[in-house]
């Protein structure tokens, strides 16, 4: 059989996306990940939050690696190398404030993408493996922005990463010893800074990278849930394509652009009118350089920690121990990882869910938002009541999940998308 000779086309116009495709898997990838992957045509706002994430991760990472060029990460220079770069070094400021205000902006993203999962389900079957690559995400998030707000060597860093750190000295037999081996020394200081740096510009971004991969290679498995909590795959033209669902590109490529520009205008107002939000994202004793011989007048860690840090202080320690806290805050993160086990409800989306349901997410959120600002205050008058009613009810909402996800009436969900 005669073959064709290769086309103008494919010498010129798509010559070289044709060479580099004959050597790299460039055209599956985008069709698999893009232009045919078809997504449910009826996301809302909710679902702009993964992609935000996705851009404060790229955030993070490009203004990180520009800090570095100038940061010192030594207990004698890192805070005036901070001061240089907010006053000597060009657009250094901003540079800054895009990444120190752009972690809470990243929480904050995070926050919502999970509350959109409990909402619609989407940690449910078959999606249990991309929830616990979000959980591990999490988890990653964490320990990658507090080893970063170390860094600045202010006075809070300092005495957070006291606080955080001599937490582990609770853990009974291995406590004390692990406290050294992670500081490096027998106080909070040189060597914990330098290994800090190290995890917080090498390991955890890499970490947090691959498991970022993973999650969306997860999602792309088994397809994304939607409002309705229906699988569209379950119903597919002749085409083998899911009927309510549309291709990722262009449809949602354009519509995240429009999510992207409206976080852009809100983010931009804080760093440009408020990058330290009256203390909020960035604390005023962090201003000041680290002093071994004086606390801040009230130690608390950023906003984002704080209902986790309001939980550890509502259990009382005993026989002078704080173990128990430092178990209970524990706690809260790993029973995440259980929840599509937790969940029993006949249906996915809250939108044909009972009240049960409904009223316990809704105590949910207030109690998580109760605890945060619980952890912001210090332990007197109401707030160790507050704190305790609230950690009673996160855990509540996970905990008695198995039973009333089962006995709280649903609604009929309908065969396809609304
Ligand atoms: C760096 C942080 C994260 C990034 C960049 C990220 C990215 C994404 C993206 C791009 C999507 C698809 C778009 C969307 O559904 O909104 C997605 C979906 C999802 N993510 Fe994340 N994510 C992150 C953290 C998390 C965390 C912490 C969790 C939960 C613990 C989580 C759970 C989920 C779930 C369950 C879905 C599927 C949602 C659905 O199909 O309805 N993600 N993620």
């Amino acid at each position: 059989m005669a073959v064709a000779p290769e086309s103008a086309s494919s010498r010129q116009g798509g010559g070289l996306i044709h060479w580099i495709d004959q050597r790299f898997p460039l055209l599956s990838l985008w069709k698999d990940h893009m232009a045919e992957y078809y997504a449910p045509k009826n996301f809302n706002f909710w679902y702009y939050f993964g992609s935000l994430a996705l851009l404060m991760l790229v955030n993070q990472l490009v203004t990180g690696i520009f800090l570095t060029m100038s940061y010192k990460p030594s207990a004698a220079e890192a805070f005036g190398s901070i001061e240089y770069i907010m006053r000597d070094v060009e657009w250094g400021w901003l540079i800054r404030y895009l990444h120190s205000t752009g972690a809470s902006a990243f929480f904050i993203v995070v926050y919502l993408h999970m509350f959109r999962s409990l909402m619609y389900g989407s940690h449910r079957k078959p999606r249990e493996l991309l929830w616990i690559f979000g959980c591990l995400i999490f988890l990653v998030l964490m320990a990658e922005s507090f080893m970063g707000y170390v860094l600045p060597w202010g006075n809070m860093s300092f005495w957070g990463a006291q606080v955080i750190v001599s937490l582990f000295g609770s853990l009974p037999v291995i406590g004390h010893g692990l406290v050294e081996w992670i500081r490096g020394d027998y106080v909070i200081a040189d060597a914990t800074l330098n290994r800090f740096f190290a995890l917080h510009v090498a390991a955890l971004p890499l970490a947090l990278v691959f498991l970022v991969i993973a999650h969306i290679m997860a999602l792309h498995e088994v397809g994304s849930n939607n409002p309705d909590g229906i699988e569209i795959k379950e119903h597919k033209g002749p085409d083998g394509h899911p009927l309510d669902g549309v291709p990722f590109h262009p449809y949602y490529t354009v519509k995240d652009i429009v999510g992207v520009a409206g976080f852009l205008v809100l983010f931009c107002g804080v760093i440009f009118f408020a990058p330290a939000l009256g203390g909020v994202f960035l604390e005023d004793a962090n201003f000041e350089p680290a002093n071994a011989l004086q606390t801040p007048p009230h130690i608390a860690p950023v906003w984002y920690f704080t209902p986790f840090y309001a939980m550890l202080r509502a259990i009382p320690s005993f026989g002078g121990t704080q173990v128990w806290g430092v178990i209970v805050m524990g706690a809260a993160i790993v029973v995440l990882f259980f929840l599509p086990w937790l969940d029993r409800s006949p249906v996915k989306s809250i939108r044909y869910r009972g009240p049960i349901f409904k009223l316990a997410l809704a105590l949910f959120a207030v109690s998580f938002i109760v605890l945060g600002l619980c952890g912001l205050r210090p332990p007197s008058g109401i707030f160790p009541l507050l704190a305790r009613i609230g950690t009673g009810v996160y855990f509540a909402f996970f905990l008695l999940m198995p039973w009333y996800s089962r006995w709280d009436t649903v609604k009929p969900v309908p065969e396809r998308v609304t």
